[in-house]
């Protein structure tokens, strides 16, 4: 029988021993199933616009919002630390009703790119979120229609619009982060029509309404009240999830995302399991802040908890995973 001990005289002892490949470090790391590395992470970092020296979230302690020269150097750091990519954020200094900083070819997002990809090269990935909340003075994802609803046509209309911009700048990959329908066919579009067959889009594909964000909105300033629950997902549902990455995939989406991370691992391993593109998963802000925030207290051991939970988001099946400490962790992690 299997690892049946034979030479056993004492019948009362056990047959079946795993703790026979847990015994050392060496019988561990040979045993691993799996193993999150440096390449799998990506470092989400924050441009502001007007700003004169990095300034602290106060909501998530060691995340900053950068100046142009703070962000080239955490930029720099992350790529020299093995980062596999660097999702890139931006802070205008004046919000306006149509969000206009995010089609502008001079938009703050747009001078990161230019900036990042001049310091990093193609050593890393860069990634453009696309979305109009940190541009809009409602804070709304998209633009809004007379009654005050998100009109989806109109904002995938500008999503397609930044797509392109951030793309000029040097984006490889886009990541539409607005939940409209039909986002990922609309910039496709217009990607190919500009010329930028080789940029990829990465869809927030399964990106459910969640209290977990609350800590992002101190770090994009954001001005929304009210929720987002008319487009993202409710946190119940299962099988939309399904749908969703089914629709984002038919429209050209290269990669997809399962947003939150902790509390949603039984999305991403569903996802996982039906799909052929990669999965993605983003630790967000809030997974970030609790643990900072148990750790400063002394209740948990940080570094063990944050290598914990990114084995566990890679374990339930993100090759790609978003965290606010990937540029400290690809340090400490096999190659
Ligand atoms: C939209 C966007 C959000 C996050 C990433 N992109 C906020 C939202 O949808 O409300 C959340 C990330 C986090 O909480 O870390 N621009």
């Amino acid at each position: 029988a299997y690892g049946r001990n034979t030479a056993a005289t004492d019948p009362a002892a056990p047959y079946y021993r795993p703790r026979r490949l847990r015994r050392t470090p060496a019988l561990r790391r040979f045993a691993a199933e799996t193993r999150v590395g440096p390449a799998n992470l990506v470092q989400p970092l924050f441009l502001r616009e007007g700003l004169t020296e990095a300034r602290e979230i106060p909501s998530m302690p060691g995340v900053f919002q950068h100046t142009r020269d703070t962000l080239r150097k955490a930029a720099a750091e992350a790529v020299a630390n093995g980062v596999g990519g660097l999702i890139l954020f931006g802070i205008p200094e004046h919000k306006d009703p149509t969000g206009t900083g995010a089609v502008d070819p001079d938009g703050i997002l747009q001078v990161a790119l230019r900036d990042v990809v001049a310091e990093v090269g193609d050593s890393s990935v860069i990634i453009g979120d696309i979305n109009l909340d940190e541009y809009t003075d409602h804070g709304h994802t998209g633009v809004l229609d007379a009654n005050g609803d998100v009109d989806n046509d109109a904002s995938i209309e500008l999503y397609a619009q930044a797509a392109v911009v951030q793309a000029d700048a040097g984006a490889q990959i886009v990541a539409p982060s607005g939940m409209m329908d039909g986002q990922v066919r609309r910039i496709r579009e217009a990607l190919d029509r500009a010329g930028h067959q080789s940029v990829a889009i990465l869809g927030y594909s399964a990106k459910y309404a969640s209290h977990f964000y609350g800590p992002f909105r101190d770090a994009v300033e954001s001005t929304l009240r009210g929720d987002r629950k008319g487009y993202q997902q409710f946190p119940g549902n299962i099988r939309e999830s399904l749908l969703e990455v089914s629709l984002d995939v038919a429209e050209g989406a290269d990669l997809v995302m399962v947003k939150p991370a902790l509390a949603y691992l039984d999305i991403v391993r569903l996802i996982a399991d039906h799909v052929q593109v990669p999965v993605a998963a983003y630790q967000v802000s809030g997974e970030y802040s609790m643990v900072e925030a148990a750790a400063a207290k002394g209740w948990i051991d940080r570094d063990q908890v944050v290598r914990e939970s990114l084995a566990s988001i890679h374990r339930a099946g993100a090759t790609q995973i978003i965290t606010y400490w990937a540029s400290e962790f690809a340090q400490t992690l096999d190659r």
